[in-house]
C-alpha cells in the first residue's frame, strides 16, 4: 500500500483516519487537485499550486502550507511512492467541529494527500476515439472552485457509464460547457474553440496546455461556448483533463463527429503534448 500524508505525518494509506466530524465528510466542506506525475516530475505543479490557492482563497478555508511546504510534501510523497509515472492527489477540508453549517473562524484544516500509478493513458481507446453524450448542467455557478463536493459530476459520468459513453458533456441554456470531469474543445473549419473560463467552467490545466500549444502554433482559437448543434455540426471534438490529456471524441449521443475517426489537429495536438512532457 503505498505512503500517504495526513496532518503532517507520512503513513501507509490504510493507516490515514479522519474524524466523521470532519467537514470534508459531513458536508463535502473542501477542495481539491489532483497533478499528474512524469518522470518523477510534477507536471505544471506551479499552475496547480496557484489553482488551489486559488480555491481556498475562495472558499475561506485557510491556506495551511506555503507553495515550498506544498512541494515538499508532494515531492517526498514521489520519492517514497517508488514511481516515475504517478498522480498525487491532495485535498484540504475545512477541519473538524461540531456539525454546524456557518464555520468556526479558528478552525484547522484538514490536509491529505496521497498518489496512484499512472491509469497509463490507453493509446488503443485513442485510435478509436472517445465516446460521449451530452447532459443538461445541474451544477452550482461556482464551477471554476476545485470542491470536492462533486455530487452533479458524479451523476453525469455515471449517467454516460450506463449508456457506455466516457464522458459526459454539459450543456447550461445550450452552451457546451466542459465535461463532468474534463474540459472540451470544438474544431470546425481548422478553427479551435472552447468554453471561455469563467464561474460555469473549471480552468483546467491540462486545459492551459492545449491552449499554450495551439498559441505557440498559431491554430486560431476562440474562447468561447460552442451551441449543441456546433458541437454536433463539429469536425472534431478534443476533451482535455490531468488524466485524460487531450483525446479524442468520435461519437456524440451516438452520431459520429466528422468523419468518425480521430481528426489531425488532433493527432497534432496530442503528439505536442506528449512532448511538453518529457
Ligand atoms: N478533474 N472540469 C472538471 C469538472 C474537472 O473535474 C476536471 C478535472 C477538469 C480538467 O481539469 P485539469 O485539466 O486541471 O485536470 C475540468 C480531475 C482530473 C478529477 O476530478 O479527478
Amino acid at each position: 500500500m503505498s505512503t500517504a500524508y495526513l496532518n503532517g505525518d507520512y503513513l501507509p494509506l490504510e493507516e490515514c483516519k479522519v474524524s466523521v466530524l470532519d467537514r470534508g465528510f459531513i458536508f463535502g466542506d473542501a477542495v481539491y487537485e489532483l497533478i499528474p506525475v512524469y518522470n518523477s516530475k510534477p507536471f505544471y505543479l506551479q499552475a496547480h499550486l496557484m489553482r488551489l490557492a486559488r480555491s481556498l482563497e475562495q472558499t475561506r478555508i485557510n491556506n495551511p502550507h506555503t507553495e515550498d511546504g506544498w512541494k515538499q510534501i508532494i515531492n517526498k510523497l514521489i520519492e517514497t511512492s517508488g514511481l516515475e509515472q504517478l498522480s498525487v492527489y491532495l485535498q484540504v477540508t475545512r477541519g473538524v467541529a461540531k456539525r454546524d453549517h456557518a464555520f468556526p473562524e479558528d478552525i484547522t484544516p484538514t490536509v491529505f494527500a496521497m498518489t496512484n500509478s499512472w491509469p497509463a493513458v490507453n493509446t488503443g481507446m485513442y485510435k478509436k476515439g472517445l465516446t460521449v453524450i451530452t447532459a443538461e448542467d445541474m451544477r452550482w455557478d461556482r464551477c471554476d472552485i476545485k470542491v470536492t463536493s462533486l455530487m452533479a459530476n458524479v451523476m453525469k459520468k455515471q449517467q454516460a457509464a450506463e449508456n457506455n459513453a466516457d464522458e459526459a458533456i454539459m450543456i447550461r441554456d445550450g452552451s457546451v460547457l466542459e465535461g463532468s470531469a474534463t474540459n472540451v474543445f470544438i474544431v470546425k473549419e481548422g478553427q479551435v474553440s472552447t468554453a471561455p473560463k469563467n464561474n460555469l467552467i473549471l480552468p483546467g490545466i491540462a486545459r492551459d496546455v492545449v491552449v499554450e500549444i495551439l498559441n505557440e502554433n498559431n491554430i486560431p482559437l476562440f474562447e468561447q461556448a460552442a451551441t449543441q448543434a456546433q458541437l454536433t455540426d463539429a469536425d472534431e471534438v478534443w476533451i482535455t483533463s490531468s488524466t485524460k490529456e487531450c483525446a479524442p471524441v468520435t461519437i456524440v449521443d451516438g452520431e459520429p463527429v466528422g468523419s468518425g475517426t480521430p481528426g489531425e489537429l488532433w493527432q497534432k495536438v496530442y503528439d505536442l503534448y506528449q512532448q511538453r512532457k518529457k
